[in-house]
């Protein structure tokens, strides 16, 4: 299968990496695939949303020689400084840290801006004069804005919706201009919706997947934002890492380009609500209320699907799991994380 040849390659000739935002949930399953491949890995984050749970995780779930090959800085990428620290000597960036979610830019969009702006362009700098071989971004759907188009192209792209989306695609003017002027070799992975284990189901911005799995763990209300026909194209954590990795060591032609990274599929809150519920139920775990409808969320896309030809074409991308394999996957860890952290509450 393609994730292991690029698995095999990779553990075939180690390097040096830093992952930002190491401890949240992209972040911190990108370090542990790399330690796991027997990488040198560097991780950065000042625990704003991530936790060092995730990074207790990762050291559970690795070999006590993988684990010495991991270096964790605490600090933040606003400090330009702890950036150059960090990018000291690596091979490859993998850019995740940012503050993510539409409501919280709307409410702060200072903050959101300079860690999403400020922080970006500070690790673009950092890792230019550290002379990185490749920088891997996360970069998102939101940039579509307002673009009616289904599915999703990279190049046609329509205004802003939030705060949020408008400091992704500033990483992206960013990257393309520092690839223009200083020749330094950028790849930005618009992520869509992006679930898996690890993902923080708590808190006012969680993401949909885990805060209703949590809830109905706990028998928690469900609420919809507007009539349930909203559409994501989910895509589980595999792929985005199978994504980083083939963005990262990508032929040259492939470099300085954004990619969708999702399926290509389209789930409805009302189909997801009951993809999750039937999950739960696979494992004894009975939700019987209904969800509540309520107002649609400001600054949310009513449908976001993805075209994935382009990574297709150029990165070889193949994702492995659509929405269901994803949710399969990850319920066992769902189910025993979730109620611990409820257990933990209560
Ligand atoms: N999860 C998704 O569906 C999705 C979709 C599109 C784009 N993205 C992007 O992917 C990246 C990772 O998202 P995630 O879902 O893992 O979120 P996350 O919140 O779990 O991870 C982000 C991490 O960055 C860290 N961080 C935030 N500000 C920082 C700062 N100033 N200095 C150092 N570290 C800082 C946080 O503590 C956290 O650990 C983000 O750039 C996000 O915008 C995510």
């Amino acid at each position: 299968m393609l994730s292991q040849q690029i698995f095999r390659r990779i553990q075939s000739t180690p390097r040096k990496w830093l992952v930002t935002g190491a401890a949240g949930f992209i972040g911190s399953n990108l370090v542990e695939t790399l330690l796991r491949l027997d990488q040198d890995v560097v991780g950065l984050d000042n625990f704003s949303t991530g936790h060092r749970r995730n990074l207790d995780e990762i050291r559970e779930r690795v070999s006590n020689q993988q684990w010495q090959r991991f270096i964790f800085i605490e600090g933040d990428i606003r400090d330009l400084n702890v950036c150059t620290q960090a990018c000291s000597g690596v091979d490859y960036v993998l850019h995740q840290a940012a503050l993510g979610s539409v409501p919280r830019s709307l409410e702060n969009p200072l903050l959101t801006n300079s860690v999403n702006i400020d922080g970006f362009l500070n690790m673009l700098v950092a890792a230019r004069d550290a002379q990185a071989k490749n920088f891997v971004y996360a970069a998102s759907s939101s940039t579509y804005g307002d673009h009616p188009d289904l599915p999703k192209i990279e190049h046609r792209i329509g205004k802003p919706l939030s705060p949020y989306a408008i400091t992704k695609y500033v990483n992206e003017l960013y990257a393309e201009v520092f690839a223009l002027s200083y020749g330094f070799k950028t790849i930005g992975l618009r992520y869509f919706n992006v679930f898996g284990p690890r993902q923080d189901p708590e808190g006012a911005y969680a993401a949909v997947i885990p805060k209703w799995i949590a809830s109905m763990i706990r028998n928690d209300a469900i609420y919809i934002n507007g009539d349930g026909q909203t559409s994501r194209d989910f895509c589980f954590i595999d792929n985005v890492i199978q994504a980083n990795l083939l963005a990262t060591l990508s032929p040259a032609i492939a470099r300085n380009e954004v990619y969708n990274v999702a399926v290509g599929g389209k789930t409805t809150l009302n189909q997801l609500f009951s993809i999750l519920k039937d999950g739960l139920k696979e494992k004894d775990i009975v939700y019987e209320q209904q969800p509540i409808y309520r107002d649609f969320r400001a600054g949310d896309v009513l449908h976001s699907q993805a075209d994935i030809a382009k990574a297709r074409e150029l990165l070889g991308y193949v994702p492995t799991h659509d929405v269901i394999a994803g949710i399969e996957a990850a319920m066992p860890w769902y189910i025993s994380h979730y109620l611990n952290l409820s257990a933990a509450k209560n």
